[in-house]
């Protein structure tokens, strides 16, 4: 069977990595988590302090600093998908609150964009792929086969994330999730450098009212017709 590329985009929380992640396991193909790699620079930028109330991300020391930024996943011997950064695992600090406060700022620079897109694309030189996160369909991989744009409504998201950081043991307060949820779709959708949007030849999966497995059933039905003849 011929391996092809496929993009997941979406907004936040809207379930799209857990459900990329399921279908790259069935279908045995590489999973790559593109707001993971957004998330761990945004994490250098942190703990460098990169980062101030007052003004904002350093831009300027961020760009300078991007040789130095090096992401890598490993697969830990639970299974699970974790992002390193210089070699660390960072997969617990970078889906806390700070770091989602400030990833939007940091995936809207430009230089972040390029640095970040040219790693994805050769992640995904080979094929059989799955990658999610806000641009794959529309700039990392403007010619995969299988493009997907998910979406749910803002308080089904907010709630998601809400039982996400209970369940990893950060409780959170939950107007403050959505207040989160909802700026980040704001930056997200308006940003001059590949805002979210849907790419024209996309297939529009909106899982307000989904279970998980009635957006596998849809997805392998996708994934069957992109990969026959
Ligand atoms: O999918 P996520 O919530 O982990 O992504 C974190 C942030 O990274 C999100 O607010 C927007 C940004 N992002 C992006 O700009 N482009 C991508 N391809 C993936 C994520």
């Amino acid at each position: 069977m011929k391996k092809i590329t496929i993009a997941i985009d979406g907004f936040s929380s809207s379930g799209k990595s857990t459900m990329a992640k399921q279908l790259a396991k069935k279908i045995g193909y590489v999973y790559v988590d593109s707001g993971a790699m957004y998330r761990a620079t945004t994490l250098y930028a942190l703990r460098h302090g990169m980062t101030s109330k007052d003004s904002g991300v350093d831009t300027t020391s961020l760009i300078a600093a991007l040789p130095d930024i090096h992401i890598s996943f490993i697969i830990a011997p639970d299974e699970t998908q974790h992002t390193l950064l210089n070699g660390e695992d960072v997969e617990k600090e970078i889906r806390g609150m700070e770091v989602s406060g400030w990833v939007s700022p940091v995936a809207v620079i430009p230089e972040v964009r390029h640095y970040l897109v040219e790693l994805q694309q050769q992640y995904g030189k080979d094929k059989g792929i799955v990658m999610d996160g806000r641009d794959i369909g529309t700039t990392v991989f403007p010619d995969a086969e299988m493009k997907v744009f998910v979406q749910a409504s803002p308080e089904v998201r907010a709630k998601r994330r809400f039982d996400e950081l209970i369940e990893k043991g950060t409780p959170s307060d939950f107007e403050a999730v959505l207040a989160n949820i909802k700026e980040r779709d704001h930056i997200d959708t308006t940003r001059k450098e590949s805002p979210l949007r849907k790419a024209e030849d996309a297939f529009v999966l909106d899982n307000d009212r989904m279970s998980r497995d009635e957006q596998m059933e849809v997805l392998l039905k996708l994934f069957e017709e992109k990969t026959r003849g």
